[in-house]
Parts: C-alpha cells; sequence; structure tokens
C-alpha cells in the first residue's frame, strides 16, 4: 500500500465514444438517448492519432505516478476486447482493443495502473431501469433481470483482472442504494462477492469505496477539496477535473488553472491525500491544447518540487496563513499560496530547524528567532517559539515557492 501514499499524484483518463458527443460522459443520460441515437457515436468512432505512449509521456513529465482508466463507464462501451458484448472499441472503426496498449506504455514509464470500472450500464439490455437511466421515463420493466446482469458485471471483471498483467487499483463506480426508483448498491452488484473476486485474482490490489461495502483500502471524495483531510486513517484519494467534465467537453470553459491545480495537489498531500487528476481525450485519440497546457506548466512545478509530495504527508505543525506544511522524515516543507512581505513566521519552530533552503534552486533562506535579534521591530510580540524566515522581496518564478527546511528533531 505505500507505493500509493508515496505516489500522491495520477492520471484519471476517461475516454469513451461519448468524447465524440463532446459533450459530458452522461450525455446520454442528461440528454434521455436512445440507443438507436447513441449508436452513432459507436459507428464514428475511429481514433486515428491515438498514441498512447505520447499520454504517458504527459504523465510521466506532469510527475504523475500512476494511471486509473475508464475500462466502461456508464454508457457500456468498453474499451477492451471483451468476449462478453459485442459493444466494444475492436467493432467500432477503431477496430482494435483500446486497453492493452495504453496499459503498456504507462507501465514502460513505471507508472502504476488502475482500473476504473463503472457497475452501471445503460446499454446492457437486462440492466434494471433507474432514476439515473436514459430511459427512465419509461419506468420500471420488470422483465429485466438483476441477477443476468451482475454475472456479466462478475464476469467482465474477471476478464479484466487476468488478461491484462498485474493491475495495482481497481475503482468501481458507483452505489446509489435508496436513492429513488431502482436504486442500486450491495444487492444488486453482489459486492460482497464481486470484492471477493478481485482480491483472488489480484491480492495485492488496492480496492476503493464505491461498492457500498464501507471504505475500502481507500475513498475517493469527488471534484471537492476536503476541509480537514478525510477522517480516519484510510488512505484517500481526491479525484479532480480539468473543468468540471470527466468526458472530453468541447464548449465547456470551466478550466480551472494550472496554479490553481498545483495547489489543489499541495493542498491534497497536506491533508495526508492523493490528487487524481482528469483528462478526457478527445475522439481522435488526443489531448487536447488545454489539458497539456495544464500538464505541461503542472510538470514543470513537480519536476522542481517533488521533494515535497511524493512519499510526503502532513504535518502536525500548524502552518502560517495561506500556507500548507508537508512532510517527509526530517525535511518540512513549507508552501507559500500567497507571497507574503520579507517575513514569514513560524509557530513553534524556534531551535528546532538547522537549515533552510527554496526548493526550486535550493538557495539559502536565513531565519532568526527571538533570543537571536532583540533589537527587530518585526519579532516583538511574537511566542516565543517562533521562527521568522527571511524571504527576498521578489517571489520567485514558481507556481507556488516551497522553502525547504531540515529539522533537527525527526
Ligand atoms: C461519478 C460519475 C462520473 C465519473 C466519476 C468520477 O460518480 O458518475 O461520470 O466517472 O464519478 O469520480
Amino acid at each position: 500500500m505505500t507505493w500509493f501514499t508515496d505516489a500522491r499524484f495520477g492520471l484519471f483518463i476517461h475516454w469513451g465514444i461519448y468524447a465524440a458527443a463532446a459533450r459530458h460522459e452522461w450525455v446520454k443520460s442528461y440528454e434521455r438517448l436512445s440507443d438507436e441515437h447513441y449508436q452513432r457515436y459507436f459507428d464514428h468512432f475511429d481514433p486515428d492519432l491515438y498514441d498512447p505512449e505520447s499520454w504517458a509521456e504527459e504523465a510521466a513529465n506532469a510527475g504523475m505516478r500512476y494511471l486509473v482508466v475508464t475500462t466502461k463507464h456508464h454508457d457500456g462501451f468498453c474499451l477492451w476486447d471483451s468476449d462478453l458484448t459485442s459493444y466494444k472499441a475492436p467493432n467500432t472503426p477503431a477496430g482494435r482493443d483500446l486497453l492493452a496498449p495504453m496499459l503498456d506504455a504507462f507501465r514502460a514509464r513505471d507508472l502504476r495502473v488502475g482500473l476504473y470500472h463503472s457497475l452501471i450500464d445503460w446499454h446492457h439490455p437486462e440492466f434494471p431501469i433507474d432514476l439515473y437511466h436514459p430511459q427512465r421515463d419509461q419506468g420500471e420493466d420488470p422483465a429485466r433481470d438483476m441477477a443476468e446482469y451482475a454475472a456479466y458485471l462478475h464476469g467482465q471483471v474477471r476478464e479484466l483482472l487476468t488478461r491484462y498483467g498485474r493491475i495495482d487499483t481497481m475503482w468501481f463506480d458507483f452505489s446509489y442504494p435508496g436513492r429513488g426508483f431502482g436504486a442500486k448498491g450491495r444487492q444488486e452488484w453482489r459486492s460482497e462477492e464481486l470484492a471477493a473476486l478481485v482480491r483472488e485474482l489480484q491480492p495485492d490490489i488496492m480496492l476503493n469505496n464505491r461498492l457500498d461495502l464501507g471504505s475500502g483500502d481507500f475513498t475517493t471524495p469527488e471534484q471537492v477539496m476536503p476541509p480537514g483531510g478525510v477522517p480516519g486513517h484510510v488512505p484517500w484519494e481526491a479525484c479532480q477535473t480539468l473543468n468540471g467534465s470527466w468526458g472530453y467537453h468541447r464548449d465547456n470553459h470551466d478550466w480551472k488553472p494550472a496554479d490553481l491545480l498545483i495547489r489543489m495537489l499541495v493542498d491534497t498531500v497536506s491533508k495526508g491525500g492523493n490528487m487524481l487528476l482528469n483528462v478526457g481525450p478527445n475522439a481522435r485519440g488526443e489531448f487536447e491544447p488545454r489539458a497539456l497546457d495544464r500538464l505541461r506548466e503542472i510538470g514543470r512545478w513537480t519536476r522542481l518540487h517533488g521533494r515535497a509530495i511524493y512519499g510526503a504527508g502532513a504535518s502536525e505543525h500548524r502552518p502560517p496563513p495561506d500556507c500548507r506544511y508537508t512532510r517527509r522524515g526530517d525535511r518540512l516543507y513549507l508552501h507559500l499560496l500567497s507571497w507574503p512581505m520579507r517575513h514569514v513566521h513560524l509557530d513553534g519552530l524556534a531551535g528546532r530547524v538547522r537549515y533552510a533552503q527554496f526548493l526550486h534552486d535550493a538557495s539559502e533562506v536565513p531565519f532568526l528567532e527571538i533570543g537571536d535579534e532583540p533589537g527587530h521591530d518585526y519579532l516583538r510580540g511574537l511566542p516565543e517559539d517562533t521562527l521568522t524566515l527571511q524571504l527576498p522581496v521578489t517571489r520567485p518564478d514558481v507556481a507556488v515557492p516551497v522553502v525547504e527546511l531540515f529539522l533537527s528533531d525527526r
């Protein structure tokens, strides 16, 4: 499990035929599209520019350490060559299994690989119509047999976990017991059996929390920044979008700037979590320029600041306003989210720091403690145990400047 909490930063990929609709991966449900209508995306899905090596390269350069990819989303479309359905990539103009080369490409760059798999299926004829189903206006269809669908679900999971080598995380999505008509949870999915199957086939896998069986091996807050971290000792991974949509969304303008994404990563690690950042590739098989710009800018920061992220976690020290701490062993990292005027005062650290430097260029950051400089006005009135860093007036030209503090105690 340590690989997971050390990795801290991963890439989520939502890719399927909804990329052709280019207006959210829930488009079939949102617009109550019929199977006949939705078929146009299947018939025209031809990702001629798909180059998973370049995806893996972009992810590695952004500083990401693992991948989670949608094998099947709620629309039921399968990225791999399943024996259990014809609703799969090899039968589109793509004409091949799109999953296998992706897993190979990411592994070749030493990234771990995880599979997102939708419990929900808006294509399977036995999946009972429910409150989210595109055909929900027809109401329940008593002829549909949940047991048959569950057998399909389990069978596909068996394929995924036996044909593609070692899989590091399994990310099921999602359960909604008691949420209205046709609601589904552990009984419908046969979650206990499914979890047992996953563990039997891949004993070292990390299993997420959306099977309606409690916390799983890790929990998955979605598109929120948990204010105080996630309670308890279960590892957590906040999944985040670039623009609010998981699937490729052409006309969406809700893009987060790179510096916000970097601050989100810092905030997450400072609370002991991982960040799984999503890209929705388009239907030609590419990351669009708006996504690439952000990944590359994040990469410029992580290249210099990885020591404060990988293998780092929460600190017991309380950071000054507009700052976050991350800690790894004898190093405490002060992330300055806004740039102060010359000094930053650190509570409780007097006498506990051997040396301080900026992380981006390893240049010394001098500091003062109360006893050292009785004459300084700016130290007056501060608690005895304050350590004051002396910062340049000019803010270093990095998205979030970080001071590395070498602690004298461990
Ligand atoms: C959801 C959504 C979805 C997305 C996901 C990511 O619950 O249904 O479209 O794949 O969570 O966390």
